[in-house]
Formats: C-alpha cells, sequence, structure tokens
C-alpha cells in the first residue's frame, strides 16, 4: 500500500519497546510515564453514575458545562489566570488531543515552534506529522538553565509559537517566575504565541510554585495553557485534558476538537468532574508522598554512581551516568538502558529520546518513579544489588 510521507518519521516508540522488554523478564518498569496508583473513588463512582444514568451521547464539543464551569473555577484559583467564561476552555481528548488542535488553530504549514530541549517527544512528533517545523533550543545541563541568547537566535521569522513544559518532563525543571516572565516578555517582543503544558501542575517539591504564564500581566492573550486529569488523578486511560486561552482561540480549537474528536467521552467528563470537589489535603498528600518516591528514587541513583540534578517537579529524573562510562556496560545510553534491563530487570528511558541530537543524551537516562513504594522500593533494592558499591 502506498503510505503518507509523514509515516516515514513514526516508529514504534522506544519508551514502548522498552516496556515490551520488561514485561518479558517480569522486571519493574520506570520507563513509561504512567502511575499505577488507583483513580480516586468519588471520580469512580461518579462515571459510574453517569453510565447508568445513560448520559452516553456526544456532549458540547469544547466539552460538557458542568464540567467547563468547575475547570474555569480552578483556573481561576489554582492558577491564577483570568479566563472569563466557558468559552475560553476546551475539554479535548487529554491534555494531547488539546496540543493537537492546538497547533493545528496556531500554525500555518511549515510553521515553526520552539521546543525546549530535552523536549517530550510527544511534542516533537505531533509538530513533525503535522508538518510543523520544531525549532530547538537545548537547556543547559546540568540545572537546564535558558540559554536566553540562543533563544533568540533560533526564533525566525517562519517561527509562531514556543513549546514551554512546566514542570517539565523528563528534566522535572519547575520554569520560576522571572523565567516566564522573561520568556513571555520575548513572546511579545516577537509576536509568539506561547503553549504553556502545566499537565504536573500540582508535583513541586522543596516550597517551589508552580507560575502560569498565562496569570502574568499581559500573559493570557499570548498563551495557549493545557492541563488535565491524567498525572493529577491516576488515569492516563481515561483521556481528558483541557485547554484555557484568549476566546478568539479557543473558539477555533473547539471546532476543531469537534473534527478530531467530536467530544472527549461524555460518562468520562461526568466522572471527572467528580475531581474538584477533591480537599486541598489531596494535593498537598500527592506531593509530598512524591517527595517520598523522588528521595528514594534520587538517593539510590545517587548510591550506584549516578549523577543526579534532583527534579524541581513531575514525577521523572533524568540521571547521568557519565561518572560510570569507563565500564563497558555503561559505554552509552542505549548500553546503559539495556545493562539495566538485563542485570537488574529495571526499564528507563535512553536520553537520545528527549534530543534532537542523540548525541546530547548520550549519558543520561530517565527513570519514572511514579510507582507503588513497595514496587519503587523493591527496584531501587535491585538497582543497589546489581550496580551498588558491593554489587558493582
Ligand atoms: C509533558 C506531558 N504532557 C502531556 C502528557 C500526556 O497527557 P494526557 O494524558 O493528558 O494526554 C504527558 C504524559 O506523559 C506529559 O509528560
Amino acid at each position: 500500500m502506498r503510505l503518507s510521507e509523514r509515516t516515514r518519521q513514526l516508529a514504534q516508540s522506544e519508551i514502548r519497546a522498552i516496556s515490551q522488554k520488561i514485561n518479558a523478564v517480569n522486571g519493574i518498569n520506570l520507563g513509561q510515564g504512567i502511575c499505577d496508583m488507583p483513580t480516586p473513588d468519588p471520580i469512580k463512582a461518579a462515571a459510574k453514575r453517569a453510565i447508568d444514568e445513560d448520559r452516553s451521547i456526544y456532549s458540547h464539543y469544547a466539552g460538557a458545562a458542568n464540567l467547563r464551569s468547575a475547570i474555569l473555577e480552578k483556573v481561576r484559583s489554582y492558577n491564577r489566570i483570568p479566563v472569563e467564561s466557558i468559552d475560553q476552555i476546551v475539554v479535548s481528548a487529554g491534555s494531547t488531543g488539546a496540543f493537537a488542535t492546538a497547533l493545528l488553530t496556531l500554525l500555518n504549514p511549515g510553521d515553526g515552534a520552539i521546543l525546549f530541549e530535552p523536549f517530550y517527544g510527544y511534542h516533537r512528533h505531533l509538530l513533525q506529522i503535522f508538518g510543523f517545523e520544531p525549532q530547538y533550543v537545548t537547556l543547559e545541563s546540568p540545572e537546564w538553565e535558558v540559554p536566553w541568547q540562543a533563544l533568540e537566535d533560533t526564533i525566525n521569522p517562519g517561527t509562531r509559537a514556543i513549546v514551554v513544559t512546566t514542570p517539565g518532563n523528563p528534566n522535572g525543571k519547575v520554569w520560576s517566575r522571572a523565567e516566564l516572565e522573561r520568556l513571555l516578555d520575548i513572546a511579545q517582543r516577537r509576536d509568539l504565541t506561547i503553549i504553556a503544558d502545566e499537565i504536573y501542575e500540582y508535583m513541586l517539591y522543596d516550597g517551589r510554585e508552580h507560575v502560569s504564564v498565562a496569570s502574568l500581566p499581559g500573559g493570557f492573550d499570548r498563551t495557549i495553557t493545557l492541563s488535565g486529569f491524567s498525572k493529577t488523578y491516576n488515569m492516563t486511560g481515561w483521556r481528558l485534558g483541557y485547554a484555557t486561552g484568549p476566546t478568539d482561540a479557543l473558539d477555533n480549537m473547539g471546532l476543531i476538537n469537534d473534527l478530531m474528536y467530536i467530544c472527549a467521552p461524555t460518562p468520562l467528563q461526568h466522572g471527572v468532574a467528580a475531581a474538584f470537589e477533591m480537599p486541598d489535603r489531596y494535593f498537598s498528600e500527592m506531593a509530598s508522598d512524591y517527595d517520598s518516591r523522588r528521595t528514594l528514587m534520587c538517593s539510590t541513583l545517587e548510591k550506584i554512581g549516578f549523577d543526579v540534578v534532583w527534579p524541581q517537579g513531575a514525577y521523572y529524573v533524568l540521571a547521568s551516568f557519565e561518572p560510570r562510562s569507563s565500564d563497558p556496560r555503561f559505554s552509552d545510553d542505549a548500553t546503559a538502558a539495556a545493562t539495566l534491563v538485563d542485570t537488574a530487570g529495571i526499564g528507563t528511558v535512553r536520553g537520545a529520546s528527549f534530543f534532537s541530537d542523540p548525541v546530547d543524551g548520550r549519558y543520561l537516562l530517565r527513570f519514572c518513579f511514579a510507582k507503588d513504594i513497595p514496587v519503587l522500593q523493591e527496584a531501587c533494592d535491585r538497582l543497589l544489588r546489581a550496580f551498588g558499591t558491593d554489587g558493582s
């Protein structure tokens, strides 16, 4: 069969390939960014009720009005984004669906969007399959500082948008208010739209605050903010997320959302509306539970000789094994990932997956610590047994 040019860029994601390998050896997968904790009961109960009540027909293409009203309140209070009406909210098939509709709304064929490296792979690949141009700006390791001059130099007349992910996947970078102000200033001067992916907005460590760029003075008119339920409520498979932003853009995103998905699954939208009734302590407990997991994961990696910049947010650590790279089992990221599977039964993602030039990730592996504590403890024990000072 004749296939489109765009399919040439598609490969089975390496993350899935590692998952298959890990399943085959009955190992522990710290590769894929999924959380195996349960979805909160009130959300499950509300979804069951909606199914029993036959709330089964298409909702409004931009989402059920009650859910959009609840999102409006949350975005105003938690994110401090000055959203005025539910017309400025689109519920989509995950934040990924919202990202896709944002791209199709904002960019013409061939237009460019800035991605900061290390990037989240779906951002790059969606840009590419739609025929848009990812334009890369590499954050400066180890602390992932923004190279402001390189950013200015990379923007060209074809650039239309800047994608910023905070807290970041895979590096856990939480953009500070000062950094976001500077980013917004560039967007204003260079007439660009910011697409802010804030899916990990509640996972913050060391007292850091989550700042939405759309909450800054002048930010709302320039920004499409994306978030969703997958990560905060352990429900990646429900496929529910949303976008907020100025009415003209969101009107058109709604129309594109209609063409691509018609609507997000209606009974699940009614179920997830219950998420907004979760008490404040749900979020603080979640953040502190993840903090304990972060400590366990990062200190284990340090004990086995990795260089670790502890993530400021989200639930991944992108750790460097360069100090061990004279060991042939750790000569590069593909070899190190295979070594961890074969020797310890631990799945990770190789650094090359997060950079346009694979060489930039050659000494990095990403570990996801969104696991039940006993599972994560077992994974860390395996790493220590295999590579700790006694086992190395
Ligand atoms: C940065 C980022 N954005 C979006 C997503 C996907 O979110 P959703 O399930 O809402 O599509 C992920 C999942 O790993 C992610 O890491």
